[in-house]
């Protein structure tokens, strides 16, 4: 990356908010007690594994999966997130910035075992040369666990804000997240229909073998109940396991 390519979309996002993201999003409800447990419940045994964090943020996943034993490697595209988790684990993992819609210069073909990437995919646009970036640096059988905006949930909360207009499309819409304090962030990414996520997967060759729909866990029913309410009813978040 070099200071004349523009900013993806992720960068423009999270840099408005990257530190107050870090803070709350380590016991956010809708985080901690949804999207984390229903993700990693997909992650094979991760020990002595050499395990990539693809748009790694804060670093939350970086630091378990190195307390569950795998040697890891993390990218995020904004600065701050590098700095923050390059703080969480220190040496104990290699921390680079680098951006998901680019190829994957540090890493070397079939030279992972896994790849972990949650809630990252929602702000690229075209998955293809993602996906098949993914699979050039896993080893044969490895495997990659990805969350992103259900493609359901996406389009109930696009039409409540007016901002879907045909639910085959991708389509871009902004929503104003009000969960990460002030002043509050205006977030842009992308919905798309069930056909765009999948579709990617098994076009770069993968094998899908997971998907889970996942459900609040028991536990958020005491800490926020209107948030377990509304997770309960309509889905927020679609995880997938696939393997090369
Ligand atoms: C909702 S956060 C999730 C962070 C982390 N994966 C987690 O689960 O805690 C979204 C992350 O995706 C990163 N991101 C978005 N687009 C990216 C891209 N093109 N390349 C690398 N990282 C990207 C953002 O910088 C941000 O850290």
């Amino acid at each position: 990356m070099n200071s004349e390519t523009p900013k993806s979309l992720g960068e423009q996002n999270y840099e408005q908010f990257a530190h107050r993201y870090a803070e709350i999003a380590s016991t956010k409800p809708h985080n901690a007690y949804y999207e984390r447990p229903a993700t990693r419940s997909l992650l094979p045994d991760v020990a002595g594994k050499r395990v990539l964090d693809a748009g790694c943020g804060p670093g939350f996943n970086t630091e378990w999966l190195l307390d569950q034993g795998a040697a890891v490697v993390a990218f995020d595209v904004t600065p701050d997130f590098v700095t923050i988790t390059r703080g969480r684990v220190g040496d104990r993992a290699a921390v680079y910035r680098a951006d998901l819609t680019q190829p994957l210069d540090f890493a070397e073909d079939a030279s992972f075992d896994g790849a972990l990437c949650p809630l990252v995919l929602d702000y690229i646009e075209d998955w293809m040369p993602v996906m098949a970036e993914f699979y050039r640096i896993l080893k044969p059988g490895g495997w990659l666990v990805f969350s992103c905006g259900h493609p359901m949930g996406d389009w109930f909360l696009a039409s409540r804000i007016g901002a879907a207009q045909r639910y085959y499309d991708v389509e871009m819409f902004e929503y104003t997240w009000k969960g990460f304090g002030e002043p509050y962030p205006v977030v842009k990414g992308y919905r798309r229909p069930l056909q765009d996520m999948i579709g990617p997967v098994l076009a770069a060759g993968f094998r899908l073998d997971r998907l889970l729909e996942p459900q609040p866990v028991e536990a958020l029913r005491e800490i926020d109940p209107e948030e377990y309410a509304n997770l309960d009813r309509e889905p927020a978040f679609l995880c997938v396991r696939a393997r090369k």
